[in-house]
């Protein structure tokens, strides 16, 4: 079986893939951080691999940037791949003056600029939440690892460049905590499909505070967040 955007066999995935926006990205960690590891996609460059992590079968695939693009990548895995879980480790840029660079972020909810649920013909607006179960878990290995993961609502916006200046400013005033580009499509597909969903943030810059970073600092700092999305894993 394949798709137009997926060259794998059936049951090329595991019941858990872990997304992060860039493909070589999927590939460094597959190469880094799983064993026994075989590329399963490679259409578009979007690198898929599925191996194992302490003895769990995992996969890894890149999603691209925004809500078209999670939203093809993450509706193929849960509707012809029979993945379970799709875990997004990717960045985000603050809103809240408490959050620091390289703080870790669990995506409760995600609220949206986009049109995104207009599809769902819905009466209203949607609310969309990560798993809970999935979310707890995620949570309390942060805590094991020693690592003040921050819990809340997040934006996904279709821009990165916005021509209202200052426009974050009215979701920071109703809580968000940071914005990145994928986290709504990706809850909203994944209950739409009865599947799970969570996403795990670092903050890689701030729109309230001005501070440089380091490619060390990156680099730990994306570690961490590696270490969650494995430990969290089913
Ligand atoms: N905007 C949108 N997406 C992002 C940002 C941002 O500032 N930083 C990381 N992902």
């Amino acid at each position: 079986m394949s798709t137009p955007h997926n060259e794998a066999k059936e049951n090329a995935f595991a019941k858990t893939v872990l997304m992060p926006g860039d493909p070589l990205r999927a590939k460094f960690i597959a190469e880094n951080y799983l064993e026994d590891v075989v590329q399963v996609n490679g259409v578009r460059n979007m690198f898929g691999y599925t191996g194992t992590y302490k003895g769990k079968r995992v996969s890894v695939m890149g999603s691209g940037m925004g809500i078209p693009s999670i939203g093809i990548y993450a509706h193929e895995l849960y509707a012809f791949y029979g993945v379970e879980t799709i875990i997004r480790i990717g960045s985000c840029g603050a809103y809240s003056e408490d959050l620091n660079l390289f703080d870790v972020i669990l995506a409760e909810g995600a609220s949206t600029n986009s049109n995104w649920a207009h599809q769902y013909n819905l009466p209203g607006t949607y609310s969309a939440i990560a798993d809970f179960k999935t979310l707890l878990k995620a949570y309390e290995v942060s805590k094991k690892l020693g690592i003040d993961a921050k819990v809340g609502n997040i934006l996904s916006s279709d821009t990165f460049y916005n021509d209202t200046v200052d426009v974050w400013k009215k979701w920071a005033k109703m809580g968000i905590l940071a914005v990145e580009m994928e986290s709504y499509a990706l809850y909203s597909i994944a209950a739409s499909l009865n599947k799970k969903a969570l996403c795990i943030l670092t903050v890689s810059d701030s729109l309230c505070k001005k501070e440089e970073t380091t490619a060390e600092e990156r680099q730990k700092s994306f570690s961490k967040m590696m270490e969650i999305a494995l430990e969290t894993a089913e």
